[in-house]
């Protein structure tokens, strides 16, 4: 590592709250699906700055919008009306499966899924949450109670009100668990931290029957699968569902921290004003990234794109797969959202590694899984590049 890094390292260890166990990368720019260190080292990035730079990273239009708003509107109440805030809604409600109409803005996934828990509380009148095994729903004290992975809620549980969890994909054990106390069930389409783990097709549909069946909603957590990551605009799609509560984030704001929920009028119309809110709740800079980042995938067609590349990329890893049986146990995805799943953790860290060396960028996820979730729009070239990586790294762990 160079002087540059070091002082680096040695200043955040300093001031920082040592909560990261941070890869010895420190990042200085990016441009589309490419990203340079301090000391001018060059990265393919697979994780998209984590399923969040959806169109790549500083894409113009998107850094000109910021720019633009910057100089218009960046911050004021939401007592007032914006039109930033008004023109995402209106580009949500046309695009999200019929029947989500209404929008809520946050600053983050968790504190979307936070208002989804509240809001079907409120609708339903009940107190009770089922979630899932291995699932992800954020860290903020509330939702951690859904959060389906010991490793993070296991040192909170004295203070969080834990859920029912059922295991991912068994819709017997959802119609086993639910009873008339549960408001809601929380559900990611695609489990991504967990491990990229893509359910039978009509899992959602028939797990939002149970939750209906005892007057219970469902709430899809599509932080991650939100905005063409699946190759649909919404991973709900796939299973021809319409969810009582949606939750969005990562790739709609490009990078900017953008993320909320969406409901049908009929649960919408269980808030009174004053019910929810939050100072950074429709911040005009940040609607009008997602505005901004919506309209570069309607108009560059990304969500086809991801759907196409994608199939192709699954392709192409499961004959490596095949040729590599020894040690990859597993190839699933959907759209761009892929898991490579190693049979030996250590192997998964060793490849995770020599990845990072040669300059691609990989997420490690749930212990052996490789999890890539690039930019919908990834060059082919750059795509190719990472694909490259990934199999000789793996091939020779
Ligand atoms: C499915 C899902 N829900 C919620 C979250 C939490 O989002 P945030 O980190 O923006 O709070 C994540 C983050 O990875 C996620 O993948």
């Amino acid at each position: 590592m160079s002087a540059k890094y070091d002082q680096l390292v040695a200043r955040e260890k300093a001031v920082f709250m040592p909560a990261v166990r941070r890869w010895p990368v420190a990042l200085e720019r990016g441009q589309g699906s490419r990203v340079w260190d301090v000391d001018g080292k060059e990265y393919v990035d697979l994780t998209a700055g984590w399923g969040v730079t959806s169109i790549g990273h500083c894409h113009p239009a998107l850094a000109d919008a910021i720019a633009d708003q910057a100089r218009t509107l960046m911050q004021t109440t939401n007592l007032v009306y914006t039109k930033p805030q008004l023109e995402l809604a209106e580009r949500l409600a046309r695009l999200a499966p019929a029947g989500l109409k209404r929008s809520f803005f946050t600053s983050s996934g968790a504190e979307a899924n936070e208002g989804a828990l509240k809001l079907t509380a409120r609708k339903t009148g009940r107190a009770r949450f089922l979630s899932t095994f291995n699932s992800f729903h954020g860290r903020t004290l509330g939702v951690m109670g859904c959060l389906g992975q010991d490793k993070y809620r296991g040192p909170w549980q004295h203070i969080v009100r834990e859920a029912t969890f059922v295991p991912f994909g068994d819709v017997d054990a959802v119609r086993a668990a639910l009873t008339p106390e549960f408001a809601a069930m929380i559900v990611e389409p695609v489990q991504g931290e967990g491990g990229v783990v893509v359910p039978a097709t009509d899992y959602l549909k028939r797990v939002a029957d149970a939750c209906h069946a005892v007057g219970a909603l469902l709430i899809a957590d599509e932080v991650q699968t939100c905005i063409g990551r699946t190759g649909r605009w919404f991973a709900c799609e796939h299973a021809g569902v319409v969810p009582d509560v949606l939750t969005f984030g990562k790739g709609i704001g490009g990078g900017f921290p953008l993320a909320g929920f969406m409901a049908t009028e009929e649960v919408m119309a269980a808030i009174q004003p004053g019910d929810h809110g939050g100072t950074y709740a429709g911040n005009p800079l940040a609607c009008r990234a997602g505005a901004a980042v919506m309209r570069v995938i309607e108009n560059e067609k990304l969500v086809e794109r991801a759907a196409m590349l994608g199939k192709d990329t699954l392709a192409r890893l499961a004959s490596f797969a095949q040729k590599h049986a020894q040690k990859v146990e597993q190839v699933r995805g959907l759209g761009f959202l892929i898991g490579v799943v190693l049979r030996d953790p250590a192997v998964a860290a060793t490849a995770h590694a020599a990845m990072r060396e040669r300059g691609v960028l990989v997420n490690l996820t749930a212990d052996r899984v490789l999890r890539l979730f690039p930019a919908l729009n990834i060059p082919e070239r750059d795509l190719a590049e990472g694909l490259d990586a990934l199999e000789a790294c793996v091939a020779s762990a």
